[in-house]
């Protein structure tokens, strides 16, 4: 077993840390602040190659692997989680359908600006009344013509206030549940009928929009449609795979920041005449928080290497995401343990972690549903 990275990989890997470490994390605490979407950021990625790592290179991406593309994305989400998820819902959300099911036309058209990162993309797929259960969609896409004629509202979208397309989950049959369920792309900026609605106010990755899109009678040309009709749960289940390798690297990331900065902190913290890093109290939680962090981040490669290697990863990337998602936010609440008073105040980043890493328990299929996914799977395979 090889647990070096290649050339190109450690190459990659090296450039977005430097990067992230010199540009995105100065800014992460103003980011938090000013709820600013860092597009000068996500520019910057798109010429690194980082808003479409795994996208082959004709399609404006790097044409990278997953392993390089959970290390990007520990990196960036260790310098600022909102980057991460904007990043994340790019490559995974987005960019994985669109490169996975779209025809070559709706690759070049739709893929390629989004992977260079000129554009953001995202993936709208929850609703008010289909969150874990993402079969009982409502919004309703109806083919007239050469059209899909889209009625209905979708919630909590990230990316959704500032991307220009989207993949949009809609049923053609609502009463036929998943299996009338169809992703079509979706020119958000160029499509009569569709609006932006609310735009969430949240705990944290405060720097990401989460938005409400409303669709009112939206035409979709037919021939955005992703493969066929039948294949459209599939088809989300599949991104959600991938996507789940993305939010866990995000989690690891927060995580591994938390650790960090208690690290510093417990070093420079004097009490009782000395650093408290030399108590066991505060070291045991350290050697947790590194132990744990680290059986993630294995997790979370070994999930990224069977899908660079077209096996069956569900199981792996659900088990992934769990883990690295829940260490994550313990190791987030230890840190701000760890701070003490200064770790409650936003005078330090600690509270930013442990606001940022809830989320990652949440989203893209919150944790129980993880477990739901893994169990089944066990079950299946006696
Ligand atoms: N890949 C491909 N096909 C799959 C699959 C997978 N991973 N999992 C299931 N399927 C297939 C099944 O084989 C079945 O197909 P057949 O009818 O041909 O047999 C079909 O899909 C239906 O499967 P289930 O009966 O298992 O479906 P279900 O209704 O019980 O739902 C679920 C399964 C796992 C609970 C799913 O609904 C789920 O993952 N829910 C969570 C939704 C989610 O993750 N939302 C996240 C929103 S996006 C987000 O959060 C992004 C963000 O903000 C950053």
């Amino acid at each position: 077993m090889n647990f070096g990275l290649t050339e190109e990989q450690q190459m990659v890997k090296d450039q977005v840390t430097r990067f992230a470490e010199t540009e995105i994390k100065p800014i992460a605490a103003e980011l938090d602040k000013t709820h600013r979407h860092p597009q000068e950021i996500c520019r910057k990625l798109g010429e690194m190659g980082v808003m479409g790592v795994a996208i082959p290179t004709e399609y404006g991406g790097a044409g990278m692997d997953i392993v390089t593309y959970v290390h990007a994305m520990i990196a960036i989400s260790k310098a600022c989680a909102s980057c991460g998820v904007i990043v994340s819902v790019n490559n995974s959300l987005y960019g994985f359908p669109v490169n996975t099911f779209g025809t070559e036309e709706q690759k070049l058209k739709y893929l390629t600006p989004v992977a260079s990162g000129k554009v953001e993309g995202c993936y709208a797929l929850t609703e008010a009344g289909a969150g874990s259960d993402a079969g009982a969609l409502a919004c309703k896409a109806e083919l007239k013509g050469d059209k899909f004629i889209v009625n209905g509202t979708k919630r909590f979208i990230t990316n959704g206030n500032v991307a220009q397309y989207c993949v949009l989950a809609a049923t053609t049959d609502a009463s036929r549940g998943y299996k009338a369920v169809i992703n079509l792309i979706v020119d958000l900026k160029n499509t009569p009928g569709f609006s932006t609605g609310k735009i969430e106010e949240k705990m944290g990755i405060l720097a990401s929009g989460t938005a409400e899109l409303v669709f009112e009678d939206a035409e979709v040309p037919a021939a955005n449609l992703l493969g066929k009709e039948g294949q459209g749960f599939k088809q989300m289940l599949m991104g959600l795979d991938c996507g789940r390798i993305g939010i866990g690297s995000q989690a690891c990331g927060i995580g591994k920041a938390a650790l960090e900065d208690a690290l510093d902190y417990a070093k420079e913290r004097v009490q009782f005449g000395k650093p408290i890093s030399t108590f066991q109290a505060i070291q045991f939680k350290l050697a947790d928080m590194a132990t744990e962090l680290d059986a993630a981040e294995l997790l979370l490669l070994r999930a990224a290497w069977m899908e660079d290697n077209h096996l069956d990863y569900e199981k792996e990337s659900a088990m992934a995401k769990m883990y690295a998602s829940d260490v994550a936010m313990r190791a987030a609440i230890e840190g701000v343990q760890i701070f003490g008073g200064y770790g409650y105040c936003k005078e330090y980043p600690a509270e930013r972690h442990m606001r940022d890493a809830k989320i990652c328990q949440i989203y893209e299929g919150t944790n129980e549903i993880q477990r739901v996914v893994i169990a089944r799977k066990l079950l299946s395979m006696r």
